[in-house]
């Protein structure tokens, strides 16, 4: 590894390491501290598991450095109190896994609650404290344990039941096709909304579960749901509410035609045109018990959905924040405009007082014309307009349930008199994923790049990766959800929404293996392109390299292997011409077929290793070879040893082989020639790919020593780049590197063009992990300290904990701090020139000398030292380096 950093000032400069900083304290404490972040299939104290062996995971804390997990105790039991392993008591077990963790006890029982706790050993073999107790609550194994029926009629349901005893406990499970709101005595249950998920409905449906005790109580009780009819476009409800009373009695509440329905408020919704609602329809009570509902008919019992009903283990949809407008303008008479000041994804909250009857419309944009009113061209046929009708004399507040926006205007017509700035609120709504990444640095430019990518990622998470949030589109197209995947799991935890979604990918597939463009499936085609199928086996992969997730690829095995050989189906002489996109929206165009051949290379070479990770040597052999073929194809039928590039010499064109190592090694330094004076010489510095060139374009720039290189690109600022959409106002990314304010294909919160997502860990702040290491537990830690960046820190919660990297220039040195999560270890790359000394301050010890490494200090091994870079392997813990320019 070298470092293509121009070091001026450095130039004179040796190299002093000291290590200044105490360890990652977990707490005061010494030795090892309870683990933390208990997981039960990735989610925190799931309530609805329905797999029978559910896994778990820990992370272990430690007060010392340099500390490893050398065994680990899970005690699962079915009461809180006392957790005394009457469930599973694993013993000690001698093992450094803390993730992944399969559940070895008695047969779980469904629609159960237990409790878990965990405790470890440390490299010394102390035992730590136990956790603090998590808890999983199965869900329902079996399909036959559904007494509920499937009901719909109007879009308001209500069941009036009754209690002889105080209940207990009480969990609803609940599925609502086209969306639904469940509310008992007179409140809305949970936090979720647009739910349950989307999926293709004939394959799977996937119900909630909420715990509802303290929403119940003794005597007359009101179960009831608002229905919507999003992408279903009809409405269907079912629920199982299961309340045991005091004396351990249970008592089940389903949704059958015993149930009352009418047409509620809600005279009209959509997902793309939004929501009608007229207040004056309103019935005071309808939701809470002693409401006389004689009027109301009886509900139906629906069609079931094919699909199976399956426990949704997965974050929801919520109302993740609240956005105060930033400023609101008068355009025309009667007309104001809310700038929201950031594109995002949800809807608008409407406070309002006048009379009963009045219209007031809000209408969505994501630009606005120069005359100051909204530009909704770019929307096409989606009407984004929610309209609310007023009850009439009170203040009234308003907010839809059953669509969502893409936008950063909103404007506001019909409103009695003149709104202010606390009229209208923002609503963000997406996947309630949790943000665990961070990246920040010295340059503004990157700063707001970050954040347009965190805005695009989560704002076009909806259940599903979708590729934008305004339009009459939305739609889960796999080409944008693999290239974005890697900077989303650097920035969010995304285990379950993937493994959901992966799920919604095999469930497109049919009987000769093909995949289509959309998942579900809705727009383009079947086949999938191949770069836009590959989401499948790239996908899986991510889950396994960054989760160290095994099942996800024995369950979908066979699903990867039909998918591959459906591409060798459509290839010929091992080239796969047949492409529908391409590299998409390109400025240099690249050939189809050089796009799908590179996927179809890049499938079976990972298919012939995930084979061999689940010890199907015959298959990984086969795969191998079929790989090998490919790979000289591709370079047989692509590459021109007279133009030394692969033809037609397009950034893409260049970038893809480099990335997967396909040139020969004679032709390599070649390639990366022709590449890099096409982006220095042909384009004065910038870049002509489309989403799946990009994709590619800075991780190779970064494994070809060109970071300086990358960081002009990143921080390029005319057309086009991401620095040109900035400096136009964009606050999330642009479909498209042109500025078009038009009609068509042009959304402004589009995540697929964002890989500097990723590179921003891995290059600039350099985490990253050896190519063995599942889950950052062998990290590397390389920063590029390119060109004027003078600071840069990331940090990311890998499943075994913060990983940082953080470094800045001062008074001539270059200060490092970097955290490792106990059990793993890291290979720190540290650029020298001239290196002299390195002390280990806190000890007061030289650590390297005049070009000699000095053993003797345990957290600090030797790995490797080169011209330009001294690289060294630390433990657990915080270190805290300093790089000074004084030789001796
Ligand atoms: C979508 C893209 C998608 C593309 C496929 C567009 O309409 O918005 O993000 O990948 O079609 O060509």
């Amino acid at each position: 590894m070298t470092f293509p950093l121009k070091f001026n000032i450095m130039l004179l400069i040796c190299l002093v390491l000291g290590v200044l900083c105490t360890t990652a304290l977990a707490s005061d404490k010494p030795g090892p501290q309870p683990p933390e972040n208990l997981r039960c299939e990735y989610l925190k104290n799931p309530l609805g598991v329905d797999v029978d062996n559910p896994r778990f995971s820990w992370i272990p804390k430690h007060a010392g450095r340099n500390q490893k997990q050398t065994a680990y105790q899970i005690i699962v039991s079915s009461a809180p109190d006392a957790i005394d392993g009457d469930i599973w008591d694993s013993d000690k077990v001698v093992s450094s896994h803390t993730v992944q963790i399969n559940f070895g006890g008695k047969e779980l029982e469904s629609n159960t609650s237990y409790y878990w706790k965990v405790r470890y050993w440390d490299a010394e073999d102390t035992s730590s404290p136990y956790s603090t107790i998590a808890r999983f609550d199965t869900a329902f194994f079996d399909q036959e344990e559904w007494q509920a029926k499937w009901i719909s009629k109007h879009n308001q349901l209500r069941k009036e039941f009754t209690l002889e005893e105080t209940p207990v406990r009480g969990k609803a499970f609940v599925s609502g096709l086209g969306y639904y709101e469940l509310r008992i005595n007179g409140k809305k249950v949970g936090c979720n909304v647009l739910d349950p998920a989307w999926t293709t409905y004939d394959k799977r449906v996937l119900y909630s579960t909420f715990e509802v005790t303290k929403n119940l109580h003794q005597g007359q009780n009101t179960i009831c749901a608002v229905l919507g009819t999003g992408w279903y476009k009809s409405h269907a409800f079912i629920l199982q509410l299961h309340i045991e009373t005091e004396s351990g009695d249970e008592v089940v509440i389903i949704s059958n035609n015993s149930w009352k329905s009418r047409s509620g408020p809600i005279i009209s919704d959509s997902i793309y045109d939004g929501e009608t609602y007229d207040a004056r329809l309103e019935t005071p009570g309808w939701d809470q018990s002693g409401y006389d509902d004689s009027s109301w008919e009886k509900a139906d019992l629906a069609i079931s959905p094919k699909g199976l009903l399956l426990s949704q283990m997965m974050p929801s949809i919520q109302v993740v924040d609240t956005i105060v407008p930033h400023k609101v303008t008068n355009p025309a008479p009667g007309v104001f405009v809310f700038d929201m000041g950031q594109n995002f994804s949800g809807w608008a909250q409407l406070r309002v007082k006048g009379k009963t009857g009045t219209p007031v419309q809000m209408r969505f944009a994501e630009l606005l014309y120069p005359n100051g009113n909204i530009n909704r061209e770019n929307l096409r046929k989606a009407k984004a307009e929610d309209t609310y009708i007023l009850k009439g004399g009170t203040d009234e507040v308003y907010e839809p349930r059953f669509t969502y926006h893409g936008f950063r205007y909103v404007e506001l017509t019909g409103y009695p008199g003149v709104p202010t700035m606390d009229t209208l609120r923002g609503r963000v709504v997406h996947t309630a994923v949790k943000q665990t990444g961070n990246f920040i640095s010295s340059n503004s430019l990157l700063n707001q790049m970050q954040q347009n990518f965190l805005w695009a990622f989560k704002t076009n998470l909806h259940s599903i990766p979708t590729d934008c949030s305004q339009r009459d589109e939305r739609m889960g197209w796999l080409g944008d959800a693999h290239l974005t995947a890697e900077g989303g799991i650097m920035n969010f935890d995304m285990a379950a929404f993937y493994s959901k979604f992966i799920n919604d990918i095999s469930d497109v597939q049919d009987k000769k293996g093909t995949l289509t463009d959309t998942v579900p499936y809705i727009w383009g085609g079947r086949p999938a392109d191949p770069a836009w199928g590959t989401a499948y086996p790239l996908l899986c992969w991510f889950m396994y390299t960054f989760y160290g997730d095994t099942r996800i690829l024995e369950e979908h095995y066979e699903g990867l292997k039909k998918y591959i050989d459906s591409l060798t189906a459509m290839a010929q002489r091992n080239i796969l011409s047949f492409s529908r996109y391409g590299d998409w929206i390109a400025i240099d165009k690249t050939p189809g077929s050089l796009v799908s051949s590179f996927y179809y290379y890049y499938d079976v070479l990972l298919f012939s290793r995930i084979a061999g990770i689940l010890e199907k040597q015959n298959d990984a052999d086969d795969y191998a070879n079929l790989a090998e073929k490919i790979k000289s194809a591709f370079n047989d039928t692509f590459y021109s040893s007279e133009q030394g590039g692969y033809v037609p010499n397009t950034q893409t064109a260049n970038v893809l082989p480099l990335f997967l190592d396909l040139p020969a090694p004679s032709a390599r330094g070649r390639v990366i020639h022709n590449l890099v004076s096409d982006i220095l010489y042909r384009n004065n510095t910038h870049l002509t790919t489309g989403i799946i060139g990009t994709g590619y374009l800075l991780d190779v720039l970064l494994k070809t020593n060109n970071s300086d290189l990358a960081y002009e690109l990143a921080t390029q600022t005319t057309y086009p780049s991401w620095g040109y959409m900035i400096e136009r106002g964009a606050t999330t990314l642009w479909e498209l590197w042109q500025e078009k304010t038009g009609p068509g294909m042009n959304s402004h919160n589009h995540p697929m063009l964002g890989s500097y997502g990723a590179w921003f860990y891995r290059a600039l702040v350099g985490i990253d992990q050896k190519s063995s290491s599942l889950g950052y537990k062998q990290i590397l830690i390389r920063p590029q300290m390119v060109r004027d960046l003078s600071y840069a820190s990331g940090s990311l919660t890998s499943v075994r904990g913060q990983v940082l990297s953080e470094w800045k220039r001062k008074d001539g040195m270059i200060e490092l701090k970097v955290t490792i999560p106990v059990n793993c270890t890291a290979e720190i790359t540290l650029p020298k020139f001239n290196m002299k000394n390195i002390a280990l301050k806190e000890k007061g010890l030289q650590v390297y000398t005049r070009g000699q490494f000095l053993t003797g200090i345990e957290e600090i091994g030797m790995v490797e030292e080169t011209e330009l870079s001294l690289i060294i392997q630390v433990g657990s813990g915080t270190y805290h380096f300093e790089l000074s320019g004084n030789s001796n």
